[in-house]
């Protein structure tokens, strides 16, 4: 099994749930200490990990560390994408540097490791993919525009992708997140929390959800690793939201207390 953005987050809560089915996992990260970090966790375990030291944006890097792998292990079943950045600006303040980075990691990233694990995937007949996408993808908020668009790319990417592979018995779904507790998410928060702080702006995203709280990273973990499954043998081209009920709503709210859907703001 291959997971990009291992290192961190949700990569690194995939990574520890699907080795802790007995999988050895490569996680591929471009930063080299939180990696060795996750693996050294999952290997005191007794569980199996490699890790990986490679930029999503370079396809020779990927190809190498995935041939390496798959020459160890003699089979790949499963590749989670779930490296990826965020950035901020409407368009007039998006340069088109920022726009380029957000879609090389994100999109073409995603592409990119696709394209190296898909020979080894298809080998086996019972390939899967799950591409960590986000409810951006779907809904967005306002000031990330090259974000919003990198990942309703992959949403249709992750559509077109599973029709193409079907007939060789690989399935490809995503996972739209709403806001997961991350290193990612607290950055966020730590930019934009203003006087109240960070902790209160995570705080209050988390009320923004139905369920009234942010996902750990292993809440979507989980059902990363049932799509990636046999369980979820008969499903593929699914986007599945993993969001607390965030989209299940619209921020206009009937008055009486108690009949809210909670704060009309939709963090992430
Ligand atoms: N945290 C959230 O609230 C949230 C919500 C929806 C979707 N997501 C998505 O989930 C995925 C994981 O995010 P996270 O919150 O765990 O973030 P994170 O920052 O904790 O982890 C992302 C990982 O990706 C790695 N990465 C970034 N660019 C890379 C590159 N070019 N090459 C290799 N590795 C790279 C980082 O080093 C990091 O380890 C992202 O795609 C993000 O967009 C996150």
């Amino acid at each position: 099994m291959v997971v990009t953005g291992g290192a961190s987050g949700i990569g690194a809560a995939v990574a520890e749930r699907l080795a802790s089915h007995g999988a050895e996992v490569a996680l591929l990260d471009r930063d080299e200490v939180a990696l060795r970090r996750v693996v050294d966790r999952i290997s005191t375990r007794g569980e199996r990990a490699a890790a990986f030291c490679v930029d999503v944006t370079d396809a020779e890097a990927l190809e190498r560390a995935v041939d390496e792998f798959t020459g160890r292990t003699g089979r790949l079943d499963v590749l989670v994408t779930s490296a990826g950045i965020q950035r901020y600006g409407d368009v007039l303040e998006t340069s088109r540097a920022l726009w380029d980075e957000v879609l090389a990691v994100n999109v073409t990233g995603t592409f990119l490791a696709a394209r190296a694990c898909l020979p080894a995937l298809r080998r086996s007949r019972r390939g899967a993919v799950v591409v960590v996408s986000s409810v951006q993808g779907a809904a967005s908020q306002t000031g990330v525009v090259a974000y919003a668009a990198s990942k309703g790319a992959l949403g249709a990417f992750a559509r077109a992708m599973a029709l193409d592979e079907a007939r060789h018995g690989v399935r490809v779904n995503s996972v739209s997140p709403g806001s997961v507790e991350t290193p990612m998410l607290r950055a966020s928060a730590e930019r934009f929390g203003g006087a109240a702080g960070a902790d209160e702006l995570l705080d209050r995203w988390g009320r923004a959800h139905p369920l009234g709280r942010l996902a750990t990273p292993d809440e979507v973990a989980s059902v990363v690793a049932f799509l990636a499954s046999e369980d979820a043998a008969f499903v593929t081209g699914e986007d599945v939201r993993v969001d607390g009920g965030l989209l299940a709503g619209i921020p206009v709210l009937l008055p009486e207390p108690g009949r809210s859907g909670g704060e009309p703001e939709a963090p992430r």
